[in-house]
């Protein structure tokens, strides 16, 4: 029986979706998980969530630091329910932007119009499942009708909201968030797209393509012959200024993926394209089961990161990874941080600044260009660039 563990009793074809519905759960700054992590988790990576817990609470989100404060997502957190984490920590103004994977975002939209995902089972028939409509994550199931009605909804809105020409991923998603409220109302509350357009912070993806969002805006072109597309060097370039902007730079890896580089590509971006030196990222906070040992970048620890220039070499005390699965660290990372006395800050509304700090950043990369023109002899020649390559 290769589809369920070894004694785990058959269930019935009818059952696949009687589990009870996935909700998102909104931290409440429980005193009693504070007390454990504090006290309870004191080696291996109990202790290191600890560090990361107090790294978040105790510096990045001290006002004297006035830190801006990444997340960036991958792996199936908002089909687990943990969109409500991302959202309490959006309205408390304790994370300034997010770079997403696609797939988060597009399961997100589920919860916006209000359709079930249903606790279940890893170990059923995928057979079974495929010839009854039932779509598997893991253990979160859901009919397939939902996919549908939510690729019908995305490209509803694509036409009715006239968006024409190229985009950042942050306007789209702002767009779409705006729609969802109307039409909605009060999704705002378990709604990571909708959450985020009401406090101000900007969604960035990384891979537009890679997810039913792309596949619809994909249609949209087609079918539609729409001009509406996503311009990666916009999206490049908000996230750069938005780093440039920040007083002291910090990040939150869920997993690791290309929201990960996306986020901590913005340093090399400064310092390596544009001269303008910011000295990399002050604080850096990873939960994930990626490992270093393959070399990859979802695994790479802080400590290599320094080399690229992407981590303060000063800093390095303000890192830390924890091996933890993110459904499981995660939420208690954001009830440490809600039950936090700095568990509350001004938001910075960056969804509306965005371009000003483009602006910004062209200015400064101008002025970098006028005091170091571009070299005339070979690159091979310049022992600093040398270096990095
Ligand atoms: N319909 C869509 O738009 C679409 C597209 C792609 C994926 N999906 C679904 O969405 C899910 C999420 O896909 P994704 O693109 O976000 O990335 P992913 O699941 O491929 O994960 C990317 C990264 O996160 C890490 N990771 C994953 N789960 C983790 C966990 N529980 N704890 C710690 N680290 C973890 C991985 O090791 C990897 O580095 C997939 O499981 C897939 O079923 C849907």
């Amino acid at each position: 029986m290769p589809h369920r563990a070894p004694g785990a009793p058959e269930r019935s074809r009818q059952n696949y979706l009687s589990g009870k519905p996935i909700r998102y759960y909104r931290p409440r700054g429980s005193a009693d998980i504070r007390h454990l992590i504090d006290e309870g988790f004191q080696a291996f990576n109990a202790a290191r969530l600890g560090e990361a817990c107090r790294i978040f609470a105790d510096k990045m989100l001290l006002p004297e630091h006035d830190t801006t404060i990444a997340l960036t997502i991958a792996g199936a957190m908002t089909p687990a329910g943990l969109g409500g984490c991302v959202v309490e920590m959006m309205e408390r103004g304790l994370i300034d932007f997010v770079i997403s994977t696609g797939a988060n975002l597009y399961h997100d939209l589920h919860y916006a119009l209000n359709f079930t995902l249903h606790r279940g089972s890893p170990f059923v028939n995928d057979v079974e499942l495929y010839e009854e409509g039932v779509i598997r994550i893991y253990d979160v199931l859901f009919p397939a009708k939902v996919l549908l009605e939510t690729d019908a909804y995305i490209r509803d809105f694509l036409v009715r909201s006239g968006l024409d020409g190229p985009l950042s991923t942050a306007e789209l998603h702002y767009a779409l968030g705006r729609d969802l409220m109307e039409r909605q109302p009060g999704c705002e509350q378990y709604s990571v797209v909708a959450a985020a357009a009401a406090a101000g912070v900007p969604i960035y993806t990384s891979s537009p393509g890679d997810s039913s969002i792309g596949m619809n805006l994909a249609y949209h072109e087609l079918m539609n012959g729409a001009r509406l597309m996503i311009d990666p060097n916009k999206d490049v370039n908000e996230v750069c200024a938005i780093i440039l902007a920040g007083k002291k730079n910090g990040c939150v890896i869920l997993g690791g993926g290309s929201p990960k580089n996306f986020y901590l590509q913005g340093q090399p971006t400064l310092w390596e394209v544009y001269g303008i030196p910011k000295g990399g990222n002050d604080y850096f906070i990873q939960i994930t089961t990626d490992q270093v040992v393959w070399g990859g970048l979802s695994g790479a620890t802080p400590a290599e990161a320094v080399s690229w220039g992407k981590v303060n070499p000063g800093v390095l005390p303000d890192t830390v990874v924890t091996y933890i699965d993110s459904t499981v660290a995660f939420p208690l990372f954001c009830e440490y941080a809600v039950g936090a006395p700095t568990g509350r800050r001004e938001r910075k509304q960056l969804m509306h600044k965005r371009d000003a700090l483009v602006a910004s950043l062209l200015e400064q990369a101008r002025s970098a260009r006028r005091e170091h023109p571009e070299p005339e002899e070979p690159l091979e020649t310049m022992p600093d660039l040398e270096r990095h390559r």
